[in-house]
């Protein structure tokens, strides 16, 4: 899986030390993983490493072993079930350490967040503030579930008797509120029905209509699902750009220096050159082409 995850088209690669590795495999995991970053070929990828959550007795070495072996060549460590501040100041406070005793840059590993339980909900605005190093809020739907006691064992799928809404709308927009709030990505968790592609498909196109900015992929082919409905549409994306480029026209003395314009049967201002930097961003990142250029009006 090490290997498989450098040729596969993934935004990110994270290597897990936590819930997908059993308590006497851990100790060989490090090592693998180490193994792994220093022998490279993720380029272009975030390399990230879940460590074991504070409350075990196994975060420290995780932490230790693989941030001195391979600091170099990893971006991020990602902590779940993150219940407060506190532990994402421990985290900041022994990586400090780690990179000025291997002499890494000081402060370049990021942390990301997993909030995955009533506690971690409640503290998310405190958790997404508590260092620089944090740059991602991740749902993490399993271990949520169960925290709360919610009456289903399919993940992400809507529980069955609650038929009146998403039961998962208040915690994404928690979670979504708190990354926007700190400018911090805000990304959604595993779908564990690998063979599921509808299944995938509906619950990542709810969390990316909120505006999450991305999704866990548990195997290759969630991976073309996840990268299509975190992109936008190619009409949305055309329809950004042609707002950008009429906005920027009008507002310039050429175009009569126009808050307010119309552009077909819509009207665009300010707030209209906002939301499509938002679409627009997406699609330049994921490198989408333009279909249609804006020509200004002849007058
Ligand atoms: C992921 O870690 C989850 O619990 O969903
Ligand atoms: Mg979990």
């Amino acid at each position: 899986m090490l290997d498989k995850a450098k040729g596969l088209p993934a935004d990110q690669v994270f290597m897990d030390i936590e819930d997908a590795v059993a308590p006497l495999a851990k100790p060989d995991a490090r090592k693998n993983i180490v193994a792994a970053l220093n022998e490279g070929g993720y380029d272009g990828k975030v390399r990230s490493v879940r460590v074991n959550d504070w409350t075990t007795e196994w975060t420290y070495r995780d932490v230790i072993e693989v941030v001195s072996g391979a600091g170099a060549n990893l971006d991020c460590i990602m902590l779940p079930k993150v219940q407060g501040p506190e532990q994402i100041r421990a985290l900041d406070m022994l990586l400090t350490q780690i990179e000025k005793s291997e002499g890494l840059d000081v402060g370049r590993i990021g942390i990301e967040a997993q909030i995955e339980n009533a506690m971690g909900l409640t503290m998310v605005d405190e958790i997404a503030a508590a260092s620089p190093r944090v740059e991602t809020i991740i749902f993490g739907p399993a271990d949520f579930m169960a925290s709360i006691n919610m009456k289903s064992l399919v993940v992400g799928e809507q529980p069955p008797g609650y038929d009146v809404g998403d039961a998962y709308h208040y915690i994404l927009m928690r979670i979504l509120m708190a990354a926007r709030a700190y400018d911090k990505q805000a990304i959604d968790g595993p779908y564990l029905q690998i063979k599921d592609l509808d299944g995938y498909t509906r619950v990542a196109e709810r969390s990316a209509a909120l505006g999450f900015d991305g999704k866990w992929v548990l195997h290759p082919d969630q991976i073309a699902a996840a990268n299509e409905i975190f992109s936008p549409r190619q009409d949305d994306y055309d329809h950004a750009e042609l707002i950008l480029d009429a906005y920027e026209w009008y507002t310039s003395a050429a175009g009569g220096a126009r808050g307010a314009a119309m552009l077909g049967d819509e009207m665009i201002d300010e707030a209209s050159r906002k939301m499509a930097l938002v679409i627009a961003g997406k699609g330049r990142a994921a490198g989408m082409q333009r279909t249609q250029t804006f020509e200004p009006p002849q007058s």
